[in-house]
C-alpha cells in the first residue's frame, strides 16, 4: 500500500470497517457510455492501493454482467474487500426503463442464491435491497434478509431510497448497517428524513452518485447535445435540453471553491458530501463516486483530505434548490416519492 492510503470508518455499529470512499462499479459494465475492461480492472487494482475497500454493485447491472466482472477480482483479494451488492429490480428484456421491483420472500431467497453464484462467493459482505415495493411489507422484506444472516449468505444489511420513518421500521426488524441512497450536491432530498434517522440510528450513509452522475465535475457544458443516445443519461431530466444548461450554469461556486483548492470540482462535490457526516452528526458518510478510470479513482479518494471552510459550505448552500429536472424521469421509485 503506498503512504496515501485513505482513512477507515465503521458502517453501522457492528459492520465492517471500511475505506471512507467506496468504489461504485456500475458504470464498468453499463450505462455510461462504452465499456473498457482492462481499465477497470486497473481501476479495481489502483481502489485497494489507495485503501478503498467497500466495493459496490448490483444484480441488475448489466443484468448480472457487473458481479460477474468482479468476481475474479473479488476472488483474489477476498479478505480485503467489502463486498456490497444489491437485489429487488428485476428487468424485463434489454429496455432499462422496463422494470420491476422485487420485495417478496420468495424473490429474496432466489435473488441472493444469483449473487452469491455469479460473484463466485460464500457469503455477501453487505446485502442491499435496492428499491422498496410499498406493497410488501417492510418487515416481511427485512425479515428475510435477515434469514440471510442467519444462514450465513450475507454478512450484514443495507437499504437504498427509504425513507427515514422506513429505515426506522427496518432496523427494529435487524440492524441496519448502511443506507445508500442518492445525495450531493445537486440531490438533497434524502435530507428531509433519511440522513436525520440514519443519524439516530447510528446507520451508516453511503451516498450514491455523489458527482451528480458526472455533472458535478464540469464535464457537461451543454450536456443534451455532448451525450451519445446510448448514454442513460441521455434521457435522464437533469441532462437534457434547457435543463442541462441551466445545471451547468450551477457550477460556478464549485468552480470557485475549487479554484481556492487548487482542486477539481469533482473532489469538492466529494468534499462536501462527506463533511455532511459532521453537519448531520452521522457515524459515517462513505460514499461511493463510479469511476472506470485509474486516474480519476485517485483524483477522488485524494478529496477524503479535502476541508472545506464554513464559508465555503455556505457558498455551496443553496445549488440543490436551483437544480432543474428531478433525479429521474419516473421518481415513483424513489424515497421522495414516499416522504
Ligand atoms: N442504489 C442506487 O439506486 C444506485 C443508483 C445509481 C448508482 N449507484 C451506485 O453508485 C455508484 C456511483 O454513482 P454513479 O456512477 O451513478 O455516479 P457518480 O459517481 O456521481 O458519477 C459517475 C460518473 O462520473 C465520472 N467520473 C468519476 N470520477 C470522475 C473524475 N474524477 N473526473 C471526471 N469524471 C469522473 C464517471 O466517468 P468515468 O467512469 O469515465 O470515470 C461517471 O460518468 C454507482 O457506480 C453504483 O454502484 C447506486
Amino acid at each position: 500500500m503506498s503512504g496515501n492510503t485513505i482513512a477507515q470508518v465503521r458502517l453501522g455499529t457492528d459492520g465492517p470497517l471500511v475505506g471512507v470512499q467506496g468504489l461504485g462499479c456500475m458504470g464498468m459494465s453499463e450505462f455510461y457510455g462504452d465499456t473498457d475492461e482492462p481499465a477497470a480492472r486497473d481501476t479495481l487494482a489502483a481502489a485497494l492501493d489507495t485503501g478503498v475497500t467497500l466495493f459496490d454493485t448490483a444484480d441488475m447491472y448489466g443484468d448480472g454482467a457487473n458481479e460477474k466482472f468482479l468476481a475474479p477480482f473479488f476472488g483474489a483479494h477476498r479478505d480485503e474487500v467489502v463486498i456490497a451488492t444489491k437485489f429487488a429490480i428485476e428487468r424485463v428484456g434489454d429496455d432499462l426503463a422496463q422494470r420491476r421491483v422485487r420485495n417478496d420472500p420468495a424473490y429474496i431467497r432466489s435473488a441472493v442464491e444469483g449473487s452469491l453464484k455469479r460473484l463466485n462467493v460464500d457469503v455477501i459482505d453487505l446485502y442491499y435491497m435496492h428499491r422498496r415495493d410499498p406493497a410488501v411489507p417492510l418487515a416481511e422484506s427485512v425479515g428475510a434478509m435477515a434469514e440471510l444472516v442467519e444462514r450465513g449468505l450475507v454478512r450484514h444489511l443495507g437499504l437504498s431510497e427509504v425513507t427515514g420513518a422506513e429505515l426506522r421500521e427496518a432496523h427494529a426488524v435487524h440492524p441496519i448497517a448502511a443506507l445508500q441512497s442518492e445525495w450531493s450536491l445537486f440531490s438533497r432530498d434524502v435530507e428531509q428524513s433519511a440522513v436525520g434517522a440514519a443519524a439516530e440510528l447510528g446507520v451508516a450513509f453511503v451516498p450514491y452518485s455523489p458527482l451528480g452522475r458526472g455533472f458535478l465535475t464540469g464535464a457537461f457544458t451543454d450536456a443534451a447535445k455532448e451525450l451519445r443516445s446510448s448514454d442513460f443519461r441521455a434521457s435522464q431530466p437533469r441532462f437534457t435540453g434547457e435543463n442541462a444548461r441551466t445545471n451547468a450554469a450551477l457550477l460556478a461556486p464549485v468552480r470557485r471553491v475549487a479554484e481556492a483548492h487548487d482542486a477539481t470540482l469533482g473532489q469538492v462535490a466529494l468534499a462536501w458530501v462527506q463533511q455532511q457526516a459532521e453537519v448531520h452528526g452521522l457515524t459515517a458518510v462513505v460514499p461511493i463516486p463510479g469511476t472506470r478510470k485509474a486516474s480519476r479513482l485517485r483524483e477522488n479518494t485524494a478529496a477524503t483530505r479535502l476541508r472545506l471552510t464554513p464559508e465555503e459550505l455556505a457558498l455551496l448552500e443553496p445549488i440543490a434548490d436551483r437544480v432543474a429536472g428531478d433525479r429521474y424521469p419516473d421518481m415513483s421509485s424513489t424515497s421522495a416519492a414516499r416522504e
